[in-house]
């Protein structure tokens, strides 16, 4: 009997090997009938000209050449990046690949890269070059080119964007171009809009300024953005976040019912800061804005809280982060309301190492983002497909942790240091260490579960 059973089990294994033997002679994996569709749609946008990605990867003899790094980098995971565990939470714009698509990329490697059929011609997908989107409605460009030196060091800088519009709009979303692609690492900006009913005098002034550790109150006063008529409050209204970039970020495209912000008459866009990458050669940058309109009137306004650093919840225990050790942090909140949570935002340095935040009560949990390897290059906002509800009274928890040794290797001190938040402005600094946790969200109705958020 047991013989029989063996006999019958080595039948089964000899006929499987042999028919997925078939089948994939049957099916030859090439650039036509495969491999070209997931070039273009899943690296592409990032390697073509004026992108991010150092080389293009639109033909077939652009992927040939760099044929053994692409099947290195896509079975390693490291490309495309996506830091998020795609097993934990997903993601509008998720760059995933699965695992059969992974082994299409390593046979059509291994097996020497075939074209396929010679009669069929692929071209690389059309994009626009001046916006990820539709035309814009307004475009904000600086009056100077900022200057980048080519000194090999990272550079920061605050700038402002003014403009003038002839009414009070309501925007949709506003996306930042950059035009130093290889250069533009991340960008963060804000809002500031004028009461015009007071004085200001906000077009002229400083434009660029060095984000250095000089008082950011008096960098303020060099960019005229104060008002001139010494009443109270000094400042104009500032709307937080409404830019940001990243490489590979593109900006939420909401549908009209969630989000939207007002642009007054007389405001700017102020870049609080914008971090240019090394540069081994003198050049300029003249990055600009695309700010979309939106016919409809605002209905449910975004809000936005921060975990963490500069939050509104306690880092514990204390953010101190000794040389030598790898040590983890918690930082927590208790929802008072229903909320219908729509983006998340992770933040760490250099030395992050993981990062984890997940909502609860008792022993129900909800998951919001796990990243079980922190990479400083790639921090987006995640938006969710849904807006996902978060019930009153659960706690929203992140769990964070640095990894301050000699091992790790994008340690930017050696020997390690203590390595804390800094000194205010300070804290922004990339050799400093931030542990933050940003989310939109809008308090919760019936039915949000059902919104797409997808663009
Ligand atoms: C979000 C934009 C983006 C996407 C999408 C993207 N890349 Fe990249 N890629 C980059 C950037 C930026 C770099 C250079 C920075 C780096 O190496 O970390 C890079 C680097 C690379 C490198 C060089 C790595 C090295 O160590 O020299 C390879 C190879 C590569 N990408 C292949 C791919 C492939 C294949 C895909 C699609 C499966 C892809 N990339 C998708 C932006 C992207």
């Amino acid at each position: 009997m047991l013989k029989y059973i063996n006999i019958v089990f080595v039948c089964l294994l000899f006929s499987c090997s042999n028919n997925s033997n078939k089948q994939e002679n049957l099916m030859q994996i090439t650039w036509t009938n495969s491999i070209a569709n997931i070039i273009h749609s899943n690296c592409t946008p990032c390697h073509r000209p004026n992108q991010s990605g150092p080389f293009n990867l639109l033909s077939y003899s652009d992927a040939v050449k760099k044929a053994k790094l692409i099947k290195f980098v896509t079975q390693t995971g490291y490309m495309p990046p996506w830091p998020a565990d795609a097993n934990y939470t997903h993601f509008v714009g998720e760059r995933i690949l699965n695992d059969s698509i992974k082994l299409l990329i390593k046979k059509w490697v291994d097996e020497g890269c075939k074209y396929g059929d010679s009669l069929i011609t692929i071209n690389p997908p059309e994009f626009n070059e001046f916006s990820n989107y539709r035309k814009p409605d307004l475009i904000i460009k600086l009056k100077e080119a900022v200057k980048i030196k080519g000194n090999g060091t990272d550079a920061f800088y605050i700038i402002k964007f003014p403009y003038q519009i002839d009414k009070d709009t309501i925007v949709d979303f506003v996306e930042f171009v950059p035009q130093q692609r290889k250069l533009v690492h991340h960008v963060n900006g804000h809002l500031v809009s004028y009461d015009e009913n007071r004085k200001f005098n906000y077009q002229n002034g400083v434009q660029i300024n060095v984000d250095e550790t000089k008082n950011l109150l008096s960098v303020y006063k060099e960019m005229n953005i104060p008002y001139i008529d010494n009443l109270e409050p000094q400042f104009p209204t500032l709307t937080p976040n409404t830019v940001y970039y990243l490489p590979g970020y593109l900006p939420p495209n909401y549908p009209d019912e969630v989000g939207g912000f007002r642009l007054k008459k007389n405001g700017m866009f102020l870049l609080n800061n914008i971090h240019y990458g090394p540069s081994s050669k003198d050049c300029e940058d003249s990055s600009y804005l695309n700010v979309f309109y939106r016919k409809t009137p605002i209905k449910r306004a975004i809000k936005e809280t921060q975990l963490g650093t500069f939050g509104v919840s306690k880092i514990e225990p204390a953010f101190f982060i000794e040389p030598n050790v790898i040590k983890t942090f918690t930082t927590q909140l208790t929802l008072t309301q229903d909320i219908s949570l729509l983006s998340v935002n992770p933040h760490m340095h250099l030395i992050g190492k993981s990062f984890w935040a997940f909502a609860y009560l008792g022993k129900d949990t909800i998951p919001l983002i796990k990243i079980n390897k922190w990479d400083f290059k790639w921090q987006y906002y995640y938006t969710f497909i849904n807006p996902l509800k978060i019930p009153k009274n659960y706690t929203i928890k992140v769990i964070g942790t640095f990894d301050n040794t000699k091992q790790n290797p994008n340690n930017p001190f050696t020997p390690p240091k203590l390595i804390t938040n800094g000194n205010g402005v300070e804290s922004m600094k990339t050799t400093e260490e931030m542990f933050q946790f940003i989310f939109t969200y809008m308090p919760y109705k019936n039915g949000d579960e059902n919104i797409s958020l997808e663009n």
